[in-house]
């Protein structure tokens, strides 16, 4: 064997449908004059509506991207730089953006700041530092598909779902929390924590005062952690308003224990807000020195550029661009969020309520042929090769409940969701008028090469019975 274990494990994840839709748009990706016929890219919450801002700002700035401070060039400083801290200057100035985005309502110490590659090295240094391979951290489905790899994989951590449904709008319950607990301690697992995305990816909404102050008395009861992955925190464009973890902390700090301030992190990144995930920049935010200081040395692994960093900081610390941006790209999204919303419904599809993000939870249960993650792969390869979308079937976010899909609105053009939309429209008038579509979409299968398929089935197999086999 060539690789080592860890190297070959599969809880990657990569063979989610979730990655390997990525890769069948790869293959065949639309462009409006050279291919006009390939798959949109609506898989990836890639945030594409706020450049002209970041552009012009940079054309305004021709120092700070030459380089330069005072006219004088920093280049030899910036390329020599590598003290792991990172830049007071820029850790100053994300925390500054942090509570920008949070309307000022709390405020963040630079010191209790890490920096790290993105939120992806943020979760899994947190991870790492909190628990012991083999313990397990607690998260509400449908989650991110990549939390597999980045909580899981390296750390040796284990995920057990907190099982939400559309039968309350996928919120987070009491006794949800209390069956997953239940759940990891029938499996022998050791709960180390809670991981929320809020707002949530993939559902696009914010958790509730009642959600989050459920969350921290339930983490405050079991003597546990909550990490609260905030990427999302810019992007919410209708109300309710986002609470931050941080802001519900606060103003409960005279009931809750002062222990319980240590045990709940915050992870951030400009990956969604800024729309730089590129420029891998994140964070981790937490009152527990000792976690700083463990998650500084482990940063080592995943640094951010000082370049960048010098250009960031230049950036954010101009403040008025900063609150100007925040409230342009929030204008953007609604409208954009609207337009799917709109165009869907039109078709009889409707999406979960939502106030954030850059996707929708777009529910096309009744578009199934059975109430099965079998008939959702079925659709999700209907959508993908006959109607050239690649969006993010709901199983590969562990939702429980089939016919759900992640539908991402902001990585590209207004004219491209357009063309989406239209796609989608004579997709449902087609499958609803005939049954032909059916046929047709069986030929087409048995043309494509059987390892892709395979694959697939796999994949079907290992998540819709294997992970409740475990749950049993
Ligand atoms: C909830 C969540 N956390 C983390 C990440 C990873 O972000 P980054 O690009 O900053 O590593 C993503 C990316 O989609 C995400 O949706």
């Amino acid at each position: 064997m060539t690789l080592s274990r860890k190297a070959a494990c599969n809880t990657h994840g990569q063979d989610s449908s979730y990655f390997l839709g990525w890769q069948e748009y790869e293959k065949n990706p639309y462009d409006e004059s050279n291919n006009p016929n390939g798959i949109i890219q609506m898989g990836l919450a890639e945030n594409q509506l706020c450049f002209d801002l970041l552009e012009s700002w940079l054309a305004e700035n021709p120092d700070v991207a030459g380089f330069r401070n005072g006219g004088e060039s920093i280049f030899r400083e910036l390329a020599l730089f590598q003290d792991y801290h990172g830049l007071p200057a820029f850790k100053n100035a994300m925390v500054q953006f942090m509570a920008e985005i949070r309307g000022n309502k709390v405020s963040f110490d630079s010191d209790k700041l890490v920096l790290t590659a993105g939120a992806t090295s943020a979760n899994e240094t947190l991870i790492f530092c909190l628990a012991d391979p083999g313990e397990a951290f607690l998260l509400p489905t449908p989650y991110y598909p990549g939390f597999d790899r980045d909580l899981k994989w390296r750390t040796g951590v284990e995920i057990v779902p907190i099982q939400c449904t559309s039968s309350n709008g996928f919120r987070i319950t009491a006794p949800a929390l209390e069956a997953a607990y239940q759940l990891a301690q029938k499996r022998n697992l050791k709960v180390k924590g809670v991981l929320v995305t809020n707002p949530s990816n993939p559902l696009g909404i914010t958790l509730t005062r009642h959600e989050l102050t459920l969350l921290l008395n339930f983490v405050d009861a079991k003597g546990i952690h909550l990490i609260s992955d905030e990427i999302y925190s810019g992007t919410v464009f209708n109300s309710p308003s986002f609470v931050s973890i941080m802001e519900v902390l606060v103003d409960r700090s005279h009931v809750m224990k002062s222990e319980l301030r240590n045990r709940v992190h915050i992870v951030y990144s400009l990956s969604k807000d800024l729309g730089l995930p590129g420029f891998r920049v994140g964070a981790i935010y937490s009152n527990d020195p000792m976690v700083v200081a463990a998650a500084t040395k482990m940063s080592s692994f995943g640094l951010v550029s000082s370049q960048t960093q010098y250009l960031l900081s230049a950036m954010l610390s101009d403040k008025e661009f900063a609150k100007n941006y925040i409230v342009e790209n929030r204008k953007r999204l609604k409208t954009r969020h609207a337009m799917l919303v709109r165009g869907l419904r039109k078709t009889g599809i409707p999406c979960l309520e939502s106030n954030a993000g850059l996707f929708c939870w777009v529910d096309m249960r009744h578009l199934l042929t059975s109430n099965t993650f079998e008939a959702e792969m079925d659709l999700w390869k209907k959508i993908v090769y006959d109607v050239g979308l690649n969006i993010s079937p709901g199983s590969s976010c562990h939702c429980v409940e089939p016919g759900w899909f992640r539908v991402c609105f902001a990585n590209m053009s207004e004219d491209t969701l357009d063309l989406a939309i239209q796609r989608i429209a004579s997709f449902v008038n087609n499958t609803t008028s005939s049954s032909e579509n059916i046929d047709g979409y069986s030929r087409h299968l048995s043309s494509k090469n059987s390892r892709r398929k395979s694959s697939l089935a796999n994949w079907v197999f290992r998540l819709s019975f294997h992970d409740r086999e475990r749950e049993r």
